[in-house]
């Protein structure tokens, strides 16, 4: 069954206890998403290793760190807490993929690897062995809220068909505008994480927005296996 790993990047940061709460009541997540950008990699800034040091005493949620950072393996240390689950770094701000998985994978945390919208996912050939997780970004990194591009969706069918020919055992994760006019599709594709932001946070009942996204996802699920 696929889960949630809801992004806290577009909640209130100098008050997150509520938001943390109602994530760990609701049984579809699994993860939280902890979005770090440099301002270089993306045109935007927000949070790094203090602020998640922190969130590590405040939830029991195992962390799913997104690194939108130039030049990741530099940093991927301040990353591991008791918390953390996968650091996940993106093809484009690496120069060697490789090690850098390898690096991360040797802290004892599981490794990711994102592909922006432009990139192709045969670019990880010969990377997908070593990858815990490969994240689709469904929208070019840089802010919550934005629209979801579809072509996310057949490189989800991709991966799950890569997954099944090499039997590879990454994680298939998506990330960026989903919402209730594509999560069925997205599960259906083959997502087993589902990252979500804007869709639950920013509505004016986020307990309800979440609750129905959490039906959707127990009724369309169970991804590739269904197919
Ligand atoms: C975008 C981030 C996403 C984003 C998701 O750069 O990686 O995790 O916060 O937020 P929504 O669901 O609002 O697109
Ligand atoms: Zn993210």
């Amino acid at each position: 069954m696929a889960i949630l790993s809801p992004s806290i990047l577009t909640a209130d940061f100098s008050d997150l206890s509520d938001t943390l709460a109602m994530f760990e009541d609701s049984a579809a997540v699994g993860l939280l998403h902890l979005d770090v950008m440099d301002g270089n990699f993306v045109p935007n800034i927000s949070f790094g290793p203090p602020v998640i040091r922190s969130l590590s005493a405040k939830t029991s949620l195992p962390f799913d760190i997104h690194l939108m950072v130039s030049e990741p393996d530099r940093f991927v240390e301040d990353y591991v807490t008791d918390h953390t689950k996968y650091i996940v770094v993106h093809q484009e701000a690496n120069l060697h993929l490789d090690r850098t998985l390898q690096h991360i994978r040797s802290l004892g945390v599981g490794c990711g690897v994102a592909l922006n919208p432009a990139t192709a996912p045969e670019s990880l050939r010969y990377v997908l062995e070593k990858a815990d997780q490969v994240l689709v970004m469904s929208v070019n990194p840089g802010f919550g809220g934005q629209r979801f591009l579809p072509s996310a969706l057949s490189k989800i069918r991709w991966l799950l068909e890569e997954r099944a020919r090499g039997g590879y055992g990454y994680k298939i994760a998506v990330d960026g505008g989903v919402n209730e006019e594509n999560i069925v599709q997205i599960c259906r594709a083959g997502a087993d994480i589902i990252v979500m932001g804007s869709a639950i946070l920013n509505r004016p009942d986020p307990r309800a927005a979440l609750a129905g996204f959490a039906g959707l996802i127990a009724e369309n699920g169970e991804g590739g296996a269904a197919q």
